[in-house]
């Protein structure tokens, strides 16, 4: 049932470039966005609200950067557990969009029934198609990871993102802001998606040598500038929750406004930044880490290392990639860290100390 791995938490890992290639194939007919009925307009809309719990909510602020970027369109971005006692203002031509695993998580559902006959469309993004939130919605998108067993969401992740990529991408052709050459060329990025995953997944030997080092640490902080700002805070969650190590993360550009007095050679300094338009940014940040003793690790692309120069305590390469699907495959990374750093700290990696996979109640 294991297929083979040790844990569910790696089969589950291991599978992200077969289901991703698959989730992608049912959404695209003939290189055009297809989505189940009754369909979706972005021009209805002024503005989206997404809401979501723990790993599935870091999903939604990625995809906030996407959609601002692509289709123009304001984005909130809440937990559900803040969101649903809030009580926002909800103006009529909002699209509410809800992403959850197993699409029973509690605080979700009653997010969701609260936006019920106030937003323009209530729409979730699921792996779990039988499920309340599904039921609830006017319109459903599986996410289609297959079962997910660890408790550590991993392969959801991913799936999420995809399908919320293409969402973007849609958003961004229905308000006339993306032409076909450009559709093309993001949809050509997304094919290319799982051999990049692949070439992700051969690193897990050296991912594994360096987990094992980051194992002994008792904070870890991860940062990430953009888009990877959300993939640091999941980086993290992942770390904390089946290795138990504490850790952080944080925003780049924050680093000076206060965690940094929390950094010296004890602490890993995770850094996910493929070279793209914020690179020489993030290098200034880690030369401020690196000038305090601080163990820098380095997630980026031959290209990044090159111009990070010397200094990193330790760097693992990635393949190139486009800028804006960069939290895609550095989830990998992520994933392998937190994973390789339980096994070697011998914690129960599919069920981590008091989580449950699907959270019932508030
Ligand atoms: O089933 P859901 O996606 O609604 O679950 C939300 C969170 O409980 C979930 O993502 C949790 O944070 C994971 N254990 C993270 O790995």
């Amino acid at each position: 049932e294991k297929g083979g791995h040790r844990h569910f938490m790696a089969k589950e890992i291991a599978e992200q470039p077969t289901v991703l290639g698959d989730a992608l194939a049912h959404y695209l007919r003939d290189d055009t966005i297809s989505l189940p009925e009754p369909g979706l307009d972005f021009s209805e809309f002024d503005r989206i609200v997404m809401v979501a719990c723990g790993t599935a909510n870091y999903a939604c602020v990625v995809a906030k950067y996407w959609f601002e970027r692509l289709s123009g369109l304001s984005v909130e971005v809440d937990i559900a557990s803040e969101f649903r006692y809030r009580e926002p203002p909800i103006p009529p031509r909002t699209l509410a969009l809800f992403v959850s695993q197993s699409g029973e998580t509690a605080d979700t559902l009653a997010a969701l029934r609260y936006c019920e006959g106030k937003a323009a469309r209530i729409v979730s993004v699921v792996n779990v198609t039988e499920s309340s939130i599904a039921r609830e919605s006017d319109l459903v998108l599986p996410i289609r990871a297959g079962a997910e067993i660890g408790v550590a969401s991993t392969k959801a992740f991913t799936c999420q993102l995809t399908v919320l990529f293409l969402l973007a991408l849609k958003g961004a052709h229905d308000r006339g802001r993306l032409d076909g050459e450009e559709m093309d060329a993001y949809l050509s990025a997304l094919r290319h998606m799982p051999g990049l995953m692949n070439s992700a997944l051969a690193r897990s030997g050296d991912i594994g040598r360096v987990a094992k080092a980051v194992a002994e640490a008792r904070d870890v902080l991860f940062l990430g500038r953009g888009a990877m700002f959300p993939l640091a805070m999941e980086g993290a969650l992942k770390l904390k929750e089946i290795s138990y190590i504490h850790a952080e993360g944080y925003a780049s550009g924050e680093l000076k406004h206060g965690p940094i007095a929390l950094v010296d050679k004890s602490v890993p300094v995770i850094v996910m930044a493929p070279s793209d338009h914020l690179f020489d940014k993030t290098v200034s940040n880690m030369q401020e880490v690196m000038a305090r003793g601080g163990k820098v690790l380095l997630i980026t692309d031959t290209k990044g290392a090159k111009l990070a120069g010397d200094g990193c305590w330790k760097t693992l390469t990635l393949p190139e990639v486009e800028p804006m699907l960069a939290p895609i495959l550095y989830a990998l990374p992520a994933q392998l860290l937190a994973y390789h750093a339980a096994v070697a700290k011998g914690t129960d990696v599919d069920q981590p100390r008091n989580l449950a996979k699907s959270v019932t109640v508030e």
